[in-house]
């Protein structure tokens, strides 16, 4: 094995237990995590609870987006939320929203 082999492999270990341990991606650390946890609701629902509301539905990621992009109300009763979170771009709204759909798989 050589030295670039060996590191893509650590590499894609790290990937994996990134997966595993279903951690905050940083996006979402910066730009609502002042507001949502993974598995604790404070001032909004946890994206696990999120994610539960859409188990099963195969359209998930497509929804989350959408609502995370308009922002507003949605029935959880914790006041609004604003529009794109803390100003998170298009590409950060889709990787954050398939990561929610993901969690309660
Ligand atoms: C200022 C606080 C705040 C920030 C920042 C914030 N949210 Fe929210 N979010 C909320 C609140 C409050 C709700 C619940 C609204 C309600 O009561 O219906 C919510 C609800 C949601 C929902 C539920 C949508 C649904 O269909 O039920 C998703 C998904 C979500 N937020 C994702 C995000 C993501 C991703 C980010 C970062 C890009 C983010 N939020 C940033 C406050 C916030």
């Amino acid at each position: 094995m050589n030295s670039i082999t060996i590191s893509m492999l650590a590499a894609l270990s790290l990937i994996s237990g990134f997966a595993l341990a279903a951690d905050m991606p940083p996006e979402g650390k910066a730009k609502c995590g002042t507001c949502h946890a993974i598995d604790k609701s404070s001032v909004a629902p946890s994206f696990m609870e999120i994610s539960e509301k859409y188990k099963g539905d195969k359209d998930a990621a497509r929804k989350i987006a959408a609502n995370i992009t308009m922002g507003g109300a949605f029935g959880w009763e914790f006041g609004e939320m604003p529009a794109k979170g803390l100003n998170a771009n298009d590409a950060e709204i889709q990787s954050l929203s398939k990561f929610i759909a993901d969690l309660a798989k």
